[in-house]
């Protein structure tokens, strides 16, 4: 987690720096510093808090300082206080740094840099690194520094401290006595190099970047940059010069910004409708009634013979991989499971021939699921990504793949990724289910009904107001059960997630049939119970699960579907029914989800959160 980001070019970098970390601040928002360059020595400002805490006690920009990073911090090791906020400086002061990542070894580390006579002031991981490059810096009088024609002592340093380095980082690295050069590496964390006119800006993501700049080098695992006023040069840790390839960003800052919505959550809600036709659009031939999904052509022949599918994501793209494999197995009738990517990766996975790995991710750097494709291709499989961030890590590190095209996802609580990760799931269900098991007629009829789908999302939008009143009137609970059969139970997961993640309401997601085997203990007079109820083979299954809720006190909020009779007159006064728009049972949960983003939202929203920026939570979990 956390953002980092650097500027070097001619103009003053503290307002540059501090919009590049508002840009990034969903991705950790602990604390944020910045370190700046140009009139001397190093200046060093951060603090606890947010990046509005910081711009308080920074101090006017100065004129002369050009060059600078800065860090917006997700905890990981040490408390958020100022002085575990980054920049970290090493122990000879010459040398400032911002990490986004974990160093799993540093312990060992500290405990020999201290025998060396380094100081440590904080208690971050991060610090290990400064002084490891203060500790090089030092002693480079080595032979090896000596033989290392013409290369600088700062780039120098920084590639000997890095090889002692396990685990993840993203870095940049300043140095007082190289006022005019700053470097970045990384290794597992993100880093992309924004290339503008005699500027440039490093940052974790591209939201940083592309006010400045659409031109960008995406930096791969062991890669460094040094950058200074008279260009960039790559390379890798190991000192190998490497070439790369400038690439165009895909999102403009319109994308990125809130427009006339609060928050950039309720935004993503709304925008589901186009971004769903965005993803869809290019892809389903409406004409000749095919799905042509041009990522992963190359490989549809083995997936048409796939023996099993695993799929593994975590959170709510874990539940989108639930919703795949439902579609999957019905549709094509290859069996497929879904697993938590931390856990596949440690579970000594069996990996078969005919086995095909699909990880999803929205940012495509989760590290849980970055790690499972790693584990899945060094056993064999090919692996797949169902991926939003272009050029992202898990984009890079899959064999093939399918983007979502949702648009950058901003809010913390993930919306349209998750409704677009489904409809990249059905549209490959659907396609293998044609090679493989259901009739052309079929497919072109599910076709021609996930078509449909944005709009009649648009429908369900117009409740939000009323979705709002539930919302209120329910304000005062604690715990919540969120309930579904079918494709629609990992919706039920999705919703208690949604809730949690924003509201801070304690909720449970459950095959509603489970609740008899354990939950029901729980329900007391005035709970709140989401039922998804609609139309579908297990309908009358749930709705006798409602009444076992209400018979026991329970208040029932139930999804179910426009012109259901039935239901009306078997809820209470107090009952509270949301509609949807009929729709095949597999294609449901692009429906359903939609009113429970909404309810967590408008929870978050009456409960005073910040709905953009959870508590203890970020946008990208980078670290394991
Ligand atoms: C969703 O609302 C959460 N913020 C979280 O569960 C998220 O889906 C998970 O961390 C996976 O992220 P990814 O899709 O970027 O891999
Ligand atoms: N491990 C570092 C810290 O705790 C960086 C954490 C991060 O990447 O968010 O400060």
């Amino acid at each position: 987690m956390c953002g980092i980001v650097a500027y070097l070019g001619k103009k003053v970098a503290q307002p540059i720096l501090i919009e590049g970390l508002k840009r990034l601040e969903y991705r950790g928002y602990d604390s944020a510093g910045v370190a700046l360059l140009g009139s001397g020595a190093i200046r060093i400002k951060k603090t606890s808090g947010r990046i509005s805490a910081l711009e308080k006690v920074l101090d006017e920009p100065d004129a002369a300082e050009t060059f600078g990073i800065g860090h917006t911090r997700w905890a990981t090791h040490g408390e958020p206080s100022t002085v575990n906020a980054h920049p970290h400086l090493d122990y000879t002061g010459k040398f400032a740094v911002v990490h986004n990542g974990i160093i799993e070894n540093y312990g060992t580390l500290k405990t020999w840099l201290r025998n060396e006579g380094a100081a440590f002031a904080s208690e971050t991981d991060t610090e290990v690194i400064a002084n490891l490059i203060g500790y090089f810096y030092t002693k480079n009088d080595s032979e090896e520094q000596k033989k290392s024609d013409g290369q600088n002592k700062f780039e120098w340093a920084v590639q000997q401290a890095l090889r002692e380095l396990h685990g993840t980082f993203g870095l940049a690295i300043v140095c007082s006595d190289f006022p005019d050069t700053i470097i970045g590496a990384k290794r597992g964390s993100p880093l992309i190099l924004g290339v503008g006119d005699n500027e440039y800006i490093l940052a974790s993501d591209a939201a940083a970047i592309v006010e400045h700049t659409a031109q960008a080098i995406y930096l791969a695992d062991s890669e460094m940059v040094t950058i200074s006023p008279e260009g960039f040069h790559t390379k890798t840790i190991d000192n190998i010069t490497i070439s790369k390839e400038l690439k165009q960003i895909e999102f403009s800052l319109e994308q990125i910004e809130l427009g006339d919505f609060p928050h950039h959550m309720l935004k993503e809600i709304f925008e589901q409708p186009k971004a769903l036709s965005t993803c869809m659009g290019g892809r389903i031939d409406r004409q000749n009634n095919r799905i042509k999904l041009g990522g992963i052509d190359s490989y549809l022949r083995e997936l048409t013979r796939t023996k099993r599918l695993i799929l593994t994501a975590c959170g709510t793209a874990f539940h989108a991989g639930l919703v795949g494999e439902f579609l999957f197995e019905q549709l094509a009738r290859i069996p497929a499971e879904t697993e938590y990517a931390s856990e596949f990766r440690y579970r000594n996975p069996i990996i078969e021939d005919g086995t095909v790995v699909i990880s999803i991710s929205q940012s495509g750097e989760t590290i849980d699921t970055l790690a499972a494709v790693e584990e899945a291709k060094e056993r064999g499989a090919t692996v797949l990504g169902i991926v939003n961030v272009a050029g992202s890590s898990i984009a890079r590190a899959t064999d093939a793949g399918i983007y979502l095209h949702a648009g950058p996802e901003i809010g913390v609580a993930s919306t349209k990724a998750f409704t677009t990760q489904v409809a990249v799931l059905t549209m490959l269900a659907i396609e293998l289910g044609r090679r493989r098991h259901i009739r052309s007629d079929q497919a072109n009829k599910y076709i021609d009904e996930l078509s449909q789908i944005p709009d009649k999302i648009s429908t369900i939008l117009k409740q939000s107001g009323y979705i709002k009143q539930i919302a209120s009137a329910n304000i005062d609970q604690d715990n919540w059960l969120f309930l579904g059969r079918g494709f629609n139970y990992p919706v039920a997961l999705e919703g208690a997630l949604k809730l949690k993640e924003i509201s801070y309401i304690h909720a449970e997601g459950l095959p509603a049939a489970e609740m008899k085997h354990d939950p029901i203990a729980l329900i007391v007079d005035g709970m709140p119970v989401v039922f998804i109820a609609t139309a579908g083979p297990q309908y009358e299954k749930i709705m006798g699960n409602i009444a076992e809720v209400r018979a026991r006190g329970g208040k029932t909020i139930v999804v179910a579907t426009e012109g259901d009779e039935n239901i009306k007159s078997a809820l209470g006064r107090t009952d509270h029914l949301i509609t949807i728009p009929d729709a095949p049972e597999l294609l449901q949960p692009m429906l359903t989800v939609v009113p429970l983003q909404l309810l967590a939202y408008h929870a978050a929203v009456l409960r005073g959160h910040d709905v953009d920026k959870p508590r203890n939570l970020a946008k990208s979990v980078t670290v394991e």
